[in-house]
């Protein structure tokens, strides 16, 4: 499967390694075009190429990984999702270090607002909570899997995001709904930065 990235920096370059790693094809953008991204193909070797996020916009599976003030701009004027599956691994802050306060969403979960930008998508909340070095490195250590936990109203999706996080070494744990769920895993949230393992039996 090529699974498409929009977004081309940190989180974004951890889960393209690890994708490619595993056997997936990746398609990655960011907001200057192709030609600004050799040097990134370069380095993250084949079954890579960078699109524009119209281009990644159109995979199976899409993953967003850009700063929270810029999704706006990001996943405007693209095709229509057609119940395509998003990823979303942004969180709401003006910052992208870790242990930082969110922005105020009045209430509303940062999931609701992400879902509002890619209409007609089947969102999954999932790779928010952990750290880009984390996502990067080996994910098995002290006989255990890190966790990614996923939330999302769309079983189909769910499944099959879960499946992409499986072969890449972590442990899925669903948390359930995009509002309930993605209310755990949001910065600010119980689960917001934590990093887990699952032990094995
Ligand atoms: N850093 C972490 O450890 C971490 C962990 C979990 C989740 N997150 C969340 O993941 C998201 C990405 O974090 P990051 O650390 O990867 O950020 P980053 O290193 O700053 O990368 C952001 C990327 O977004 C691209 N971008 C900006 N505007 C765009 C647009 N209009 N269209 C397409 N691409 C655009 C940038 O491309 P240009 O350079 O061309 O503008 C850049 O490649 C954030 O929401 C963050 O909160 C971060």
């Amino acid at each position: 499967m090529e699974i498409g990235i929009i977004g081309a920096g940190r989180v974004a370059k951890a889960f393209a390694r690890q994708l490619l790693n595993t056997g997936y094809k990746v398609m990655i953008s960011n907001s200057r075009g192709p030609q600004s991204m050799h040097s990134l193909v370069k380095d993250l070797g084949s079954g890579v190429k960078a699109v524009t996020t119209q281009e990644a916009a159109q995979a199976k599976m899409v993953l967003l990984a850009v700063q929270w003030n810029h999704l706006p701009l990001a996943l405007s004027n693209l095709p229509p999702w057609e119940g395509r599956i998003v990823i979303d691994a942004t969180n709401p802050s003006l910052t992208c270090e870790p242990y930082v306060n969110a922005v105020d969403l009045d209430g509303r979960t940062s999931s609701e607002f992400v879902a509002e930008l890619v209409p007609g998508a089947r969102l999954v909340k999932a790779f928010n909570t952990v750290y880009y070095k984390f996502l990067e490195s080996y994910q098995q250590e002290n006989h255990g899997r890190r966790v990614i936990f996923i939330s999302g109203d769309d079983r189909y999706a769910k499944r099959e995001c879960s499946e992409v996080v499986k072969r890449i070494g972590f442990m899925p744990v669903d948390l359930g709904n995009l509002v309930n769920g993605g209310r755990m895993q949001q910065l600010g949230g119980p689960l917001a930065n934590l990093n887990l393992l699952h032990l094995h039996k």
